[in-house]
């Protein structure tokens, strides 16, 4: 008997505490496009697609290795005939570009990086083979000294320690087109020395490379966050710091400054270098130009969600995304992240 008085008062309770009532005169109710998956999809302005994605790999010499990267997990530095190997995994994973750095071994590092543009250095024969077995892929090759120097610098050094720029450029040159003739897609100089963009431009030109395109790493700053990097390469300067020629972190008007250099002496594609903490550059980049804008999510990004994400921290893989994304909404078309063969994973 109670029972069946009670249920009913029950249930009128239920339903009114669950009926949202108007009791505010709104007319507008932002929540209205974010009731449900469906229209939360319909009105997303960022979608990360995997092809926005470029994966940076290490090539290491030898056969049969791939060694981890200490503050990298998840990142290795492979010997060619696995990195090709894994290099077809993630084309078919839908991964269509890479970015290529070498582990040069010390006993081919001098002063000047000569390595850098020998015809059968370590790049110039991986790219040879990956054309070769992948022809599909596109293939960015590095250009800047650092890991061929002894030094660890990104340009020759001068007598007094400083960085000299035009005979590195001249350098940077001869590496550009060994790496054109060895069949890269894109050179991307990473080296930041004044005028490198145009002169690498006409190098390759001269060479008859004119299809070759170049990604100008060109608002760069002098980062701490490249220090897992540096450990995956053995390239961190001996000596000194990289601030004469990578960006003061504290400038953001000198990086459209160095952007729009770059695309007058003929850069395709512009890069803004670490991503997350500038992420307004990104925007402000995005808003002065019409070329494709990169954005490169760098080792120490990485490394900071794997170690949290390794704690129990943080929710890894929605970190990763929600990280992606943000770098996407602020303007970048195409990303470079330690990430792309996991988001692939994700996003398949
Ligand atoms: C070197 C180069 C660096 C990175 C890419 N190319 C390091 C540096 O400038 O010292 C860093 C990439 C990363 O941290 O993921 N020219």
């Amino acid at each position: 008997m109670t029972f069946t008085i009670c249920l009913p008062i029950a249930l009128v309770l239920s339903i009114m505490s669950f009926t949202d009532s108007p009791s505010l005169s709104l007319r507008h109710r932002p929540r209205r496009l974010r009731r449900s998956p469906a229209i939360r999809q319909m009105v997303r302005e960022t979608q990360i697609s995997t092809n926005d994605l470029i994966y940076p790999m290490f090539v290491m010499e030898g056969e049969n290795q791939k060694v981890e990267v200490a503050s990298m997990p998840g990142c290795y530095r492979f010997s060619l005939d696995l990195l090709l190997r894994e290099i077809a995994d993630i084309y078919q994973l839908g991964i269509q570009a890479i970015a290529l750095f070498p582990v040069v071994p010390e006993s081919k590092k001098d002063e000047s990086g000569t390595e850098s543009y020998n015809p059968e250095g370590l790049v110039q024969r991986t790219v040879a083979a990956i054309k070769r077995d992948v022809p599909d892929i596109f293939v960015i090759t590095d250009i800047a000294l650092d890991p061929f120097t002894d030094h660890g610098h990104d340009g020759l050094l001068g007598e007094d320690g400083s960085i000299l720029n035009d005979p590195t450029v001249e350098v940077l040159k001869k590496m550009a087109v060994s790496q054109a003739a060895a069949g890269a897609d894109m050179v991307a100089p990473s080296d930041m020395m004044d005028g490198r963009i145009g002169a690498i431009r006409e190098a390759l030109d001269a060479a008859g490379y004119i299809n070759v395109g170049i990604l100008a790493y060109s608002a760069k700053y002098a980062s701490a966050y490249y220090g897992p990097f540096r450990d995956a390469l053995d390239s961190a300067p001996k000596s000194g710091d990289k601030k004469t020629y990578q960006m003061d972190p504290a400038n953001s008007r000198e990086s459209i400054k160095e952007v729009l250099l770059d695309i007058e002496e003929g850069a395709d594609i512009v890069m803004v270098k670490p991503a997350l903490p500038y992420l307004d550059i990104i925007r402000q980049v995005r808003d002065a130009t019409d070329v494709p804008v990169a954005a490169y999510n760098v080792s120490g990004e990485y490394a900071m969600i794997k170690a949290a994400g390794e704690k129990g921290w943080i929710n890894e893989k929605k970190v990763i995304l929600e990280t992606l994304t943000s770098i996407k909404r602020a303007g970048a078309d195409l990303i470079l992240t330690y990430f792309a063969k996991e988001v692939a994973l994700m996003l398949k």
